[in-house]
């Protein structure tokens, strides 16, 4: 089999995939001008590569999200497409969330705006039994972040489109069970995927359902979050309002506008889109597994393209 490779890092790829499936071939794309290939594997492919690519039998996309990927209009539709499926992103973008939770839980964040006027103040610590926290979108990662924050001791709510029961955690579905959700949390997590059901999911009327002074953490798509509301829902300044904090790491468009407002909000941290880098290993046997699964004619879990994810 010929496997093309598109990725920042496609050396990298090439090299762990060659040790696994030492029979295939594998080449490094450019965006365009490259040999026919069997399997794409890639990350953002150009609409180029895929329209020049006509003999794929079949796509893997090298992250958990396919937003980009469905949005190509050269997108073949006849083709399987496989993502990785949490392929330890789960527990890298579970620790980033318990470093949010922590930072407002035990008032990091106050601490911090304490410290640049040299202020001594206790606060008296919320008990984590207290401190219940939503997570929107059910996934491979949600729920290991959902089962991550059950296991540091946190009530955690889960929601998804469809009804899910995962031991542990109290989950929601459907419009009127999201209502429920957010009248329950003290921190709201992010991770669904980008479709046009979840677009702006967090809105001035989500935000004003939360309690006040809940607080935002988003590891997952810039596009779940409407960043006006966002802001009027913080207020301005060091003062917390119907919001307390946001810790952001997923924009609509990357990288951030260096203008943006949302670079200097005191209460805002922004991080690069750095919660859930893919690791390399465990996701090149994901790689390996469905390539081998694709070549053979095996049937490989695809994602739904009319779903999004
Ligand atoms: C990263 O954002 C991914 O979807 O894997």
């Amino acid at each position: 089999m010929r496997v093309l490779i598109y990725h920042r890092d496609a050396d990298q790829w090439r090299d762990v995939l060659r040790s696994r499936l030492p029979e295939a071939t594998f080449d490094i794309a450019g965006d365009s001008g490259n040999p026919p290939a069997d399997f794409l594997v890639a990350w953002k492919p150009p609409v180029s590569l895929l329209e020049e690519q006509t003999t794929l039998k079949g796509i893997v996309n090298l992250g958990a999200g396919v937003d980009a990927l469905l949005q190509n209009p050269a997108l073949p539709r006849d083709i399987p497409i496989v993502k990785l499926r949490d392929a330890g992103m789960g527990e890298l973008i579970a620790d980033y969330v318990r470093y949010g939770v922590f930072h407002f839980q035990r008032d990091f964040d106050r601490y911090r705006r304490q410290q640049a006027s040299h202020e001594w103040r206790e606060f008296d610590v919320v008990d984590k039994r207290d401190w219940g926290i939503g997570v929107l979108g059910l996934g491979a990662i949600g729920s290991h972040v959902a089962k991550a924050l059950t296991a540091d001791g946190f009530p955690v709510h889960g929601w998804s489109r469809t009804p899910k029961r995962i031991e542990g955690i109290t989950c929601h579905d459907g419009d009127d069970g999201l209502d429920g959700l957010l009248g329950q949390v003290r921190t709201l997590v992010t991770l669904l995927p980008d479709t046009p059901a979840t677009r702006q999911i967090v809105n001035r009327d989500t935000l004003a359902k939360l309690p006040p002074g809940a607080s935002l953490i988003n590891p997952g798509r810039g596009t779940l979050i409407d960043e006006a509301a966002l802001l009027e829902a913080l207020g301005k300044g060091t003062e917390e309002g119907q919001l307390r904090g946001a810790l952001l790491d997923a924009f609509p468009a990357e990288p951030l506008a260096a203008d943006s407002p949302l670079w200097s909000h005191p209460r805002i941290l922004v991080t690069p889109h750095m919660a859930g880098p893919t690791p390399l290993g465990a996701a090149a046997d994901q790689v390996a597994d469905a390539l081998n699964a694709m070549s053979k004619g095996e049937a490989v879990e695809t994602i739904d393209p009319d779903a999004g994810y």
